[in-house]
């Protein structure tokens, strides 16, 4: 038995949410960490962040709806949290809570994977939070991005919030002559194999295309895109990366990599 008690990390609310259980507590084992993550599914953000207060948690992830909603409670936001307007990652360090968001940092690295982002022309579907967090990381690392979105009131917003360029409706977007990287930020595709945010499009073999939904891992966008001889980046990817800046900061170790992408790839299988 422990001599002391573990340090305590978790989720406010998740769905899936047994996915972060398994992730973050096979990378603190990995580390050797006498570290606990735990699901509290929790309904209101003051009350959570009360409790992370009395309770003394070390890192608490915030998923949707509470990404907003959490930020008046907090004692100090990371600058990309604040220009994104949301936060994933809350840090307790001394008695004080930052908020971080590493969706934008998951979605740059896994593109980066694949390609450098600097001056590529990309288009970018979707204007809600997981959108915001990505066009963010991309336009920070150079990335000429356009904007569709089923409302096109929201896509203004969006590109005006960052500098980005807009395109209009989603069926407004012309195909992929003329970009670089296609990215699917919408939620179109989630949990339904057959939905693509854009049918039909003119796929050019030399186009990247990611798609940040997960579930599936292998969307019908992405499934359209291998077929045309894309290269692609699953939306699995993303979730890796982001979850390796929670562990990171939580732990103030290098996040172990291989680890958690074997754990993040055999919940994603069992979500199917
Ligand atoms: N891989 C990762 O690490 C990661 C991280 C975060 C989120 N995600 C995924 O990203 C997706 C979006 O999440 P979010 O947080 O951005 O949600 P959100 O804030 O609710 O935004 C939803 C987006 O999807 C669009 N949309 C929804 N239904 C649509 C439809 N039937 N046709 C066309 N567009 C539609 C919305 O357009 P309107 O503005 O017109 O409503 C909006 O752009 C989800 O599947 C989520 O699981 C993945």
């Amino acid at each position: 038995m422990s001599p002391t008690l573990p340090t305590l990390c978790g989720s406010m609310a998740a769905h899936p949410y047994r996915l972060a259980v398994e992730l973050h507590n096979a990378a603190y084992r990995e580390l050797g960490l006498d570290y606990t993550f735990v699901y509290f599914g929790i309904t209101d953000p003051a009350a959570g962040i009360e409790a992370i207060r009395t309770l003394g948690i070390r890192g608490m992830n915030v998923s949707m709806p509470f990404k907003a909603a959490v930020i008046p409670y907090l004692d100090r936001l990371d600058p990309a949290a604040r220009a994104i307007g949301a936060v994933n990652t809350i840090d307790h360090r001394d008695g004080v809570l930052t908020g971080y968001n590493t969706d934008y940092i998951g979605g740059v690295k896994a593109l980066e994977e694949v390609t450098s982002l600097a001056g590529t022309r990309i288009a970018l579907l979707g204007a809600g939070g997981a959108a915001r967090a990505v066009s963010y990381g991309l336009a920070e690392k150079g990335g000429r991005v356009t904007v569709f979105n089923r409302s096109v009131e929201r896509a203004r917003q969006l590109a005006d919030d960052f500098s980005l360029r807009l395109g209009g409706s989603l069926h407004d977007f012309p195909g992929c002559d003329g970009f670089d990287i296609l990215v699917n930020c919408t939620a179109v595709g989630f949990r339904s194999a057959d939905d693509s945010p854009v049918e039909q499009i003119a796929l050019n073999r030399d186009t990247i295309v990611m798609d940040v939904v997960f579930l599936p891992s292998d969307t019908k966008l992405l499934r359209s895109a291998e077929a045309a001889g894309c290269r692609t980046v699953r939306g699995v990817k993303m979730l890796l990366y982001q979850a390796c800046g929670q562990v990171e900061l939580y732990t103030g170790c290098p996040p172990p990599v291989a680890i958690m992408e074997q754990v993040i790839e055999r919940e994603v299988r069992n979500l199917q």
